[in-house]
């Protein structure tokens, strides 16, 4: 690297990352999956698809759908489980040298301890990203009566301090952009001892066939992923972003640099590329590429004097 090299890397939360750039949990498998295209350990880290305690098989097809600009899934959270995933997925990333973001999901507090506790004594994570937000699963509701967990500041509070206190790993708290105001959210993780948070999850939507008058969905209702959401998501990091001490993730219907560095001005430290890998399966690296093209063309030198450096 000469020095006139422009400097990617950033520190999330306390996780050292090599450049910004992650891709959005369950939009990447476990990275084994996109080896063939690019190689993943060039990516700041791998956040891998929400593991639970036991495997879950998802809901009933189909379960993901186009809609205009975006993506309306229900795929309801299947994943392998976490003891499959300690010993079939973790050990390809660590041999990658890939920087491990795991995603974290469970039906109460002592879940989301017992996933975080297992994935730092088995080193099988760099940091552990919890998801707080996830629309499509109907097996869980929390005591306030919320349907996301992250729709509720006390049961952030309440979750977020238990896997707190189960982990010395940056902890990272994905929301739900489903509230009426991000702020309060963010700020109950950070109070809770959150290293970060992730914004947004999917934004809940529904289509219907208008032929058989059936939801397009068997789950009736989704999650609205894709280039359809990315102003709402940037205008949340934004809203975040002025009242937070801790660093953000922004995801979002990213497709390229230029949507990526939408959120980096807007405050975030970090950026998840999700469905876009749907569609070009290297495009999170590109965004790689493609900042670095970006700080070179302004004559930059480091990507941290863009954190937060729109000018409104
Ligand atoms: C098919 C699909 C599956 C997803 N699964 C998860 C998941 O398991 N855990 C999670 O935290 N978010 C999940 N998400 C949400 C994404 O990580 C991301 O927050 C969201 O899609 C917005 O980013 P995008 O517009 O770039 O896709 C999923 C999204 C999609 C489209």
């Amino acid at each position: 690297m000469t020095s006139n090299t422009p400097k990617l890397a950033v520190n999330m939360g306390g996780l050292e990352m090599k450049n910004p750039v992650t891709v959005a949990s369950g939009t990447f498998g476990y990275g084994e999956e996109f080896a063939q295209y690019f190689d993943v350990a060039l990516l700041g880290a791998v956040t891998t698809k929400s593991i639970s305690i036991k495997p879950r098989a998802g809901n009933k097809p189909p379960r993901l759908v186009e809609t205009p600009a975006g993506l309306l899934n229900a795929i309801g959270l299947q994943n392998v489980g976490l003891e499959r995933f300690l010993s079939q997925k973790v050990p390809y990333l660590r041999k990658k040298k890939a920087t491990i973001i795991a995603n974290i999901y469970g039906y109460s507090p002592e879940e989301y301890t017992t996933l975080a506790e297992r994935l730092e004594s088995e080193e099988a994570a760099d940091a552990i990203e919890a998801n707080l937000s996830c629309p499509n699963v109907h097996d869980a509701r929390t005591a306030s009566g919320a349907v996301l967990v992250s729709q509720s500041c006390e049961a952030i509070l309440e979750y977020t301090r238990a896997i707190r206190a189960a982990t010395k790993l940056p902890l990272f708290i994905k929301l739900t952009p489903n509230v009426m105001n991000i702020q309060e959210p963010a700020l109950a993780a950070e109070e809770a001892g959150a290293d970060g948070v992730c914004l947004i999850n999917t934004l809940l939507g529904m289509a219907i066939n208008t032929e058989t008058r059936r939801p397009r969905l068997t789950n009736v209702v989704g999650g609205l992923s894709g280039p359809a959401i990315r102003p709402v998501a940037v205008k949340m990091v934004w809203d975040a972003a002025r009242v937070l001490r801790i660093p953000i993730i922004g995801t979002g219907g990213i497709t390229d640099a230029a949507s990526a560095l939408e959120f980096l001005l807007a405050g975030a430290t970090a950026v998840s590329v999700g469905s876009m890998s749907f569609r070009q399966p290297d495009a999170a690296y590109r965004v790689v590429q493609g900042l670095a093209d970006y700080l070179e063309r302004h004559g930059i030198p480091d990507i941290n004097q863009i954190i937060g450096a729109m000018q409104a």
